[in-house]
């Protein structure tokens, strides 16, 4: 998508907490220092400042962030964001567009999983995401208009000198997306986030550390290295995978465990984690 769309005449503009891949593919693309701002993680004053700022002889400007940030279970104001954005939609002679990474989001998130754009009740202009996570396959997906689209398939280097998706991956994406689409689908959506609710009172309950959000990547703030490590030996010990961040994949004071709730958990399955928990983390 960024080496379809951007020139010298792009402006970038993005969250603090942006996945990695959005880093990546502005350098890929060439994105040049003075052509990209970034405000504080969903700090919207800040994105503010940085539309309001946006250099003379800009002709576009892309405003990007995660849908639910991957290693907090937070997610973007979307609806706000373009509150923020709307008095800017006619300065730019080639438009102002958001781009959602809702990697995280689709399939999991929101009533029907439709991710967080249904979450937050509008929609951005790009959506990016993976067949990898909710979809359990591989590859990933843009979506947009057809213009747009066409111009990633006629522009985008990355993409057109790379072999496509199997036939098989795709089979499986399709189907992967038919049942999320399903009432069987929201059955297990509806069971996801009865499991996600009674995780999170649990950690309430214990009195632990977590980040807000209804999401299934479900943060336990731990704020030690060595900490962190002991609990996620602990539950490995038990028979239970979860993955710590420590430093300096995380600043020092941020240690974190993630766990991911996903919709094959049952509720004795939960309240084993959290029976865990209440041994690990006192
Ligand atoms: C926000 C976000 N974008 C992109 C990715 C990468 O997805 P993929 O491995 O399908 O490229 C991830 C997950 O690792 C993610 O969390």
């Amino acid at each position: 998508l960024a080496l379809a769309i951007q020139n010298d005449r792009t402006f970038w503009i993005g969250d603090e907490l942006n996945h990695n891949c959005i880093i990546r593919a502005m350098r890929i693309a060439s994105v040049p220092r003075e052509n990209k701002a970034i405000y504080a993680h969903n700090d919207l004053d800040q994105l503010k400042a940085c539309i309001e700022k946006v250099p003379a002889g800009i002709d576009r400007v892309v405003v990007i962030f995660d849908g639910v940030f991957s290693m907090r279970g937070d997610t973007a104001p979307i609806a706000r964001i373009h509150e923020v954005l709307a008095p800017h939609r006619e300065r730019f002679a080639d438009g102002l567009i958001t781009v959602v990474d809702d990697s995280h989001g689709v399939g999991a998130f929101g009533a029907t999983g439709r991710g967080t754009e249904e979450y937050a009740g509008e929609r951005a202009d790009v959506i990016v995401g993976t067949f990898g996570k909710a979809f359990g396959v591989n590859g990933g997906f843009v979506a947009s208009s057809a213009s747009l689209i066409e111009a990633v398939r006629q522009k985008s280097d990355t993409y057109i000198y790379t072999n496509p998706l199997s036939v098989a991956d795709c089979a499986a994406a399709q189907v992967a997306v038919d049942i999320t689409d399903s009432e069987e689908g929201r059955q297990r959506l509806r069971h996801l986030h009865a499991r996600i609710a009674q995780f999170r009172e649990g950690l309430a309950s214990l009195g632990l550390e977590s980040i807000e959000g209804p999401h299934p990547v479900v943060p336990l703030l731990v704020r030690d290295t060595q900490r962190t490590r002991d609990v996620v030996r602990g539950f490995f010990e038990r028979g239970v995978l979860v993955v710590g961040l420590t430093f300096p994949v995380v600043p020092k004071g941020s240690e974190t465990i993630r766990f991911q709730v996903n919709a094959a958990h049952t509720e004795p399955d939960i309240d084993h984690v959290l029976g865990i928990l209440a041994e690990l983390v006192r």
